[in-house]
């Protein structure tokens, strides 16, 4: 049976207390369902005496935090969202910046953070970037900062020679190249509570946010559109979208690309395209758009 409104109340309060994750802001139906499950697995009388054993226990505490967050992930997933990374909005950044700064947000155990060094690697080998990728589970970050192990089902979209020059397989896991690896600075960070750093060239924040409430969600894209430089670019998941992109001051670039475009690139694009109010009031524009909107 699925905890009553004073159970699930009552253990949000108490989680937020030991951890500063504050639930309210996940949608509420699957994290209650989620929770009752895992509640379930301890032979408990009620709630508050589940409580009074996180409490006092720290493991238990910790086994649950890891499994609050659904984590999975795998290396370039998405394909043609990478392919359009690859082969539009990165070599359009670098032509402005020799150096980018980029964010990778709720990165789980690493997969997307180092896909990405792979084709920074592939497209301007030898240049340094900073890399920052983030997530609130400590668990998923120690195994993105040991570079692995990553299984087979996660690196399933890499062709031979990708794997051949970027890994390393030790039995039946796969293991991230040092150099890869040492690209990319791993922090604990919550985005629901702990400050964001600005300046970014990219934000990736992929398959994070369809787990939030929506003013959550909306709370967080505001807060992305203020940590991008002028030009930048946020990367998001296929199955998400940015709904009020225009009024947050967005340009939609395409699917899973959103620029916070400086208002020159705008006017400059509008004077050479036919760029119809429309296309425009959709905040949508088309792909050959791109490299004239930042
Ligand atoms: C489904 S995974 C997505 C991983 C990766 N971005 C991808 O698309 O492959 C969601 C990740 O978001 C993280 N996450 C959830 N809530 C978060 C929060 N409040 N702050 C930071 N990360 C969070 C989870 O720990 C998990 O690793």
């Amino acid at each position: 049976m699925v905890m009553d409104d004073r159970e699930y109340a009552y253990l949000k309060a108490i989680i937020k207390d030991l951890s500063g994750i504050d639930l309210s802001s996940y949608g509420e139906r699957q994290m209650r369902r989620r929770l009752t499950a895992f509640v379930s697995r301890t032979p408990t009388l009620n709630i508050v005496s589940y409580c009074r054993m996180l409490q006092q226990d720290e493991a238990m505490l910790r086994e649950l935090l890891v499994f609050l967050t659904i984590k999975v992930t795998e290396f370039f997933r998405d394909p043609s969202a990478f392919r359009q990374l690859e082969t539009l909005i990165l070599p359009r950044l670098l032509t402005h910046r020799r150096r980018l700064d980029i964010w990778c947000a709720g990165c789980s155990s690493g997969c997307e953070p180092y896909s990405l060094a792979i084709i920074l690697n592939r497209i301007r080998p030898g240049r340094h970037h900073r890399i920052m990728a983030t997530d609130v589970d400590e668990v998923a970050l120690s195994r993105a900062r040991d570079g692995g192990p990553f299984r087979s089902a996660e690196v399933r979209n890499l062709s031979e020679s990708v794997l051949q020059e970027y890994f390393r397989v030790s039995g039946r896991s796969y293991w991230i190249s040092d150099k890869i690896r040492q690209a990319v600075q791993f922090e604990r960070h919550d985005l629901l509570s702990d400050p964001f750093d600005c300046d970014f060239d990219l934000i990736m924040c992929r398959n994070v946010t369809i787990y939030l409430t929506e003013e959550a969600r909306n709370r967080l894209n505001r807060r992305f559109y203020e940590s991008l430089k002028s030009g930048g670019v946020i990367f998001i998941g296929g199955t998400e979208s940015i709904f009020d992109a225009t009024e947050i001051g967005f340009t939609r670039l395409d699917h899973c690309f959103y620029t916070k475009s400086s208002n020159d690139a705008l006017r400059s694009m509008k004077a050479n395209r036919s760029f119809t109010p429309t296309e425009e009031s959709r905040g949508r524009i088309n792909a050959a758009d791109i490299c004239t909107v930042f």
